[in-house]
């Protein structure tokens, strides 16, 4: 089976687990936490980071600890739900934003809703791997006086004029689900250049146990949303190849680009910005995507499609949401093709040549 996304590991992950393993630092403390967040965060060139079980829960403690709760957030509607649950866990009220030519959240819409909600937050996601247009945001974030988080989850090492995705905004948050560029199986990492936000974010994420006390005392509710010292070898190993990667990622996307571009429109790159390709994603002309995932999943490749706008989601039936069509559109016509940096060249050849005789 060829699948979408798989883990893709360097080989020196098992060195480092076994050594985590001999420290018996079998538990949500140990050195290899120190070092996965030392290397994450001088990779992406941030002051502060804090590892936790997923991204799901950094964006629950960015909004936690930026005071984000019973309020109005603006997100982009073209996403995965994990940027959009934090949002609710914190009673606020999603705002759904729709997709530019970039497929990324429409400015125009954007600054439309801004005036007319008053939000208290935003959060901008950078969507398979590709930047946002995250330099206007930040300016009508400032303009309107809103804090700006980013969701990462699927953009670590993508970069806005070599200033890395996740680190314009107050808080940003990368995903190191078993599926993403790099993976600790599950895990995700706070970064900020706040050091005060991420030492708020790393005393609630255990449990909030009042320091100096030989007993345990609380004084707020906190949550469980460490990472393992056992994953953070893992990550410790996959950062070693973060760039390797990337590389990888563009070649995937580039071949593709090249033996289908008369078929699909591929998704497009911001200007000025350098995008991961996390995975490679387009438009059919005239094929149908659906009738497409299913000949790719009899020839055993797994494919999906693009993102179900949030505003269609029952979930969300009764949501504010400032539209325009693109999205809907990107579902309609769009696909995710596998994109594992261990795929072969024979792999993609054989993608290539079932999508063709479709
Ligand atoms: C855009 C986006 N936001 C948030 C998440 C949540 O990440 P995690 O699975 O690490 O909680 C993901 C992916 O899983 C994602 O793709």
């Amino acid at each position: 089976m060829i699948y979408l996304s798989p883990p893709h590991m360097s080989g020196r992950e098992i060195e480092y687990v076994k050594e985590a393993f001999e420290s018996n630092y079998i538990a949500p403390v140990g050195k290899f936490i120190d070092r996965f967040e030392e290397m994450v965060k001088s990779y992406v060139k941030s002051n502060n980071a804090l590892a936790l079980c997923n991204a799901t829960s950094g964006l629950h403690l960015a909004l936690r600890v930026l005071g984000v709760s019973n309020s109005k957030v603006i997100v982009p509607t073209f996403t995965f739900i994990g940027s959009v649950n934090p949002i609710l866990y914190e009673r606020n009220e999603p705002i759904f934003i729709d997709s530019d030519k970039f497929w990324h959240m429409d400015l125009n819409l954007l600054e439309e809703a801004l005036k007319k909600e008053k939000p208290k937050a935003i959060i901008a996601v950078h969507i398979y791997g590709q930047v946002a247009d995250i330099e206007n945001i930040k300016f009508l974030a400032d303009k309107y006086k809103v804090i700006l988080i980013e969701d990462a989850a699927e953009a670590l090492g993508a970069r806005y004029k070599d200033k890395f995705a996740g680190t314009f905004g107050e808080i940003g948050v990368y995903s190191f689900n078993g599926n993403k560029l790099l993976t600790t199986s599950s895990g995700g990492v706070m970064i900020s250049d706040n050091k005060n936000l991420i030492k708020k974010a790393r005393y609630l994420s255990t449990q909030a146990k009042e320091k100096g006390f030989i007993e345990y005392v609380h004084k707020e509710v906190g949550f469980n949303y460490r990472m393992s010292n056992i994953l953070a070898a893992i990550g410790v190993g996959q950062m070693e190849v973060v760039d390797e990667r990337i590389k990888r990622k563009r070649e995937i996307f580039e071949i593709y680009k090249s033996e289908l571009s008369n078929i699909a429109d591929f998704m497009p790159e911001l200007p000025n910005s350098f995008g991961t390709r996390w995975l490679t994603t387009l438009t059919f002309k005239e094929l149908d995507p659906f009738e497409v995932i299913k000949k790719l999943r009899d020839n055993e490749i797994e494919s999906r499609p693009l993102w179900k706008p949030m505003h269609t989601q029952p979930l969300f039936k009764n949501a504010k949401a400032y539209l325009n069509g693109k999205s809907e559109e990107l579902f309609k016509k769009g696909i995710c093709f596998p994109s594992g940096t261990n795929m072969s060249d024979e792999d993609l050849r054989k993608v290539c040549d079932v999508i063709k005789y479709v």
